[in-house]
């Protein structure tokens, strides 16, 4: 069986294919992009990978195509020094203080849900809305570019896995220029020891002197902080969805919504994958990958490999937890990984308690990047609404 990210069948159901690749074919090449990849996909491969950065280097980005290193898209020294300015921001205690405004909104969000029309599409009106929201207030972006700034986010990504990223060029121009001006005027206060926010856009300013990095921080920030936590959120009502008895147990329990996002995750990543460039020529099971090779590690097949999750296929929100792949591993494991699971279960408990009676009007549609799964449309179906959101909230 020939497997590729960009078959239709794969596109449409990214697990199709990952015990051939598992069982068959755990180091496989990739001749359909430019550059050519491997991929690597038994969760054994997949953690000593991310725990070797000096073999398997992001000093040439972590997307399909080489970049310069940036940010945090690089390796130690550059990475250290960046990762630890931008980890005050995402402390447990960071956590604390943020989690009342996400219960806020959530409760803004599906209260205007119980009270609307029946049928509604839950990407655009729950899903969407509430990452960004939470990371443009994080970022200082005011609440009138909001839309702009979504755009702007899919067209970074789009760009990414695009076989023509130039058609994206003027867009990602005007999204640079934005950026640099928002981060000149807040370095500007800085400088004129004017009173600024709290926020990152001024740690950022503050401690981030390269013009460069600073942008990709900002950048990387934007796009990890609202297109994987709003694919986490609709593949995880997708699936509960389609099992039923599942989603029927989290509303009788509702604290398993922890439980179900974890599930959901290991299940349904919303990032595939991400790629790493070997530094020196590397054999593994009897294939070798030369040393400038784009290899994309692959989180998602990771999580369905039997020799660590017993029946990988089936989707169960009451088993054991192990750690799954998707948010990575090691120096690069995802910042906001607290953060994501503090929203996406909010999130879902929230829907659970308050409009529990949902059902899938269809599977909507899948978000573009081949690299990526989640949805960009989802209509559900609300049958009927119970008491108000308040009384979880309070
Ligand atoms: C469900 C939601 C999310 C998923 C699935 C996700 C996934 C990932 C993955 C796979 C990585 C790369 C790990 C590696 O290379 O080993 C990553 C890195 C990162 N993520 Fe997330 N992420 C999510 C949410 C967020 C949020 C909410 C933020 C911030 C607000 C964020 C910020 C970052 C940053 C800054 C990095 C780079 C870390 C580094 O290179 O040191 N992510 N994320």
């Amino acid at each position: 069986m020939s497997w590729s990210p960009f078959k239709p069948e794969v596109m449409a159901d990214p697990a199709t294919g990952h015990q051939h690749l598992l069982q068959s074919c755990p180091v496989h090449h990739c001749a359909e992009f430019e550059p050519p990849f491997f991929t690597l996909s038994r969760y054994e491969d997949v953690e000593a990978a991310l725990r070797d950065y000096r073999t398997f280097s992001s000093h040439y980005g972590q997307g399909p195509r080489f970049t310069e290193p940036q940010g945090l898209l690089s390796d130690p020294p550059q990475h250290t020094r960046y990762r630890t300015i931008l980890q005050q921001a995402f402390t447990p205690r960071a956590m604390t203080v943020l989690e009342p405004q996400v219960i806020a909104l959530t409760g803004r969000l599906v209260d205007a849900l119980a009270s609307g029309p029946a049928q509604f599409d839950l990407h655009d009106a729950f899903a969407f809305p509430l990452p960004v929201t939470i990371i443009a207030d994080m970022l200082g972006v005011p609440a009138e570019d909001l839309e702009t700034f979504k755009h702007w986010s899919d067209v970074q990504v789009a760009a990414m896995g695009a076989a023509d990223p130039s058609i994206y060029a003027e867009d990602q121009q005007a999204f640079f220029s934005y950026l640099q001006s928002r981060l000149k005027k807040r370095r500007e206060a800085l400088a004129a020891q004017a009173d600024v926010p709290d926020d990152l856009l001024t740690l950022i300013a503050r401690e981030v002197e390269d013009v460069d990095d600073a942008q990709s921080m900002l950048q990387q920030l934007l796009v990890g902080g609202n297109e994987t936590t709003t694919s986490l959120i609709t593949n995880a009502v997708w699936r509960l969805l389609q099992h039923p008895e599942q989603w029927q147990a989290l509303i009788e329990e509702p604290d398993l919504a922890d439980a179900a996002i974890e599930e959901s995750l290991r299940f349904d990543p919303p990032v595939l994958g991400l790629y790493r460039n070997t530094t020196r020529e590397v054999t593994l099971h009897g294939t070798t990958i030369p040393k400038g090779a784009k290899v994309l590690i692959n989180y998602a097949a990771a999580n369905r490999d039997g020799s660590v999750f017993d029946a990988p296929d089936q989707f169960d929100i009451r088993r054991p937890r192990k750690r799954h792949m998707s948010f990575g591993l090691g120096i690069h494991m995802c910042l906001g990984a607290p953060m994501a699971r503090m929203e996406a279960t909010i999130a879902l408990r929230a829907l659970a308690e308050q409009i529990p009676q949902l059902s899938l009007v269809s599977d909507g549609e899948r978000i573009a990047p081949f690299f990526l799964w989640g949805r960009k449309t989802l209509p559900l179906l609300r049958l009927s609404t119970h008491s108000s959101y308040s009384s979880y909230s309070s």
